[in-house]
């Protein structure tokens, strides 16, 4: 089973780099920048269940070229207004033709619900004009859709809940593949894990490197 279920990447735009720069009130010089915005580079991993969150962010953690430099989980901690993520920011090497030069990234996993949830309250809050009543009415209601993504998350966690429906015997009797991955689901995380090591976790950086990734969880 393919954990990962979709890979976004972009570079900050520069309007946005500038608009960052002026909110938070730092000098425009490149070591300025490089000290106090991490989100230059942004790679988003759209994970099938909550749990593939967590040991996707270990595989990445556990290669030995990757440095943690900060981690904010909004998923045990939403923020106030519903949002949920894991937010790694992370140091990784680039090699360039004559030097090798640490750049930081910022990894925001979530599940599909949550990746969701997320696109529609950034559309929203953007919508520009909304009379005060209607934005505390949006307000409540984007919060309420998160108390149901969430919901669905814990209810679609994957693996568990289908244990007592189908029994362990009904996928080895089945080429369902349905049932057997439900049912299967933890031994493979577990095998996952071990698969990811070392030489895999960085994929989720790199999409070329990823593919191969994807290719080996297929096979
Ligand atoms: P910045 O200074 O903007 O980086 O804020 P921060 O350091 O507090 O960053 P944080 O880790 O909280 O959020 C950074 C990114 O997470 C944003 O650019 C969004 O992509 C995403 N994000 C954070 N909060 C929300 C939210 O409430 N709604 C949505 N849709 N996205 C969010
Ligand atoms: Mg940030």
């Amino acid at each position: 089973r393919n954990p990962i279920e979709d890979i976004k990447s972009r570079v900050k735009s520069w309007e946005s780099l500038i608009k960052k720069v002026r909110r938070k009130e730092i000098p425009l010089t490149l070591s300025s920048i490089e000290e106090n915005i991490h989100d230059i580079a942004g790679v988003r991993v759209v994970c099938s269940f909550p749990d593939d969150i967590y040991m996707l962010a270990d595989c990445l953690l556990n290669q030995d070229d990757i440095t943690l430099i900060e981690k904010k989980d909004y998923i045990k901690n939403p923020k106030p207004g519903g949002y949920r993520s894991l937010h790694l920011i992370i140091s990784v090497p680039i090699f360039l033709q004559d030097e090798k030069r640490m750049v930081t990234v910022e990894v925001q996993l979530r599940t599909i619900a949550m990746d969701f949830w997320a696109s529609l309250e950034h559309k929203i809050r953007y919508k520009k004009n909304i009379p005060e009543d209607k934005a505390l009415y949006l307000q409540n209601e984007m919060l309420e859709c998160a108390e149901i993504s969430a919901d669905l998350d814990r209810r679609c966690a994957g693996e568990h809940q289908f244990d007592d429906v189908l029994g362990a015997h009904h996928a080895a009797e089945t080429d369902d593949g349905n049932a057997h991955r439900f049912v299967h689901l933890p031994d493979h995380a577990h095998r996952k894990r071990e698969e990811c090591g070392a030489g895999h976790a960085a994929r989720a950086v790199g999409k070329k490197r990823l593919s191969r990734l994807e290719i080996k969880a297929h096979a």
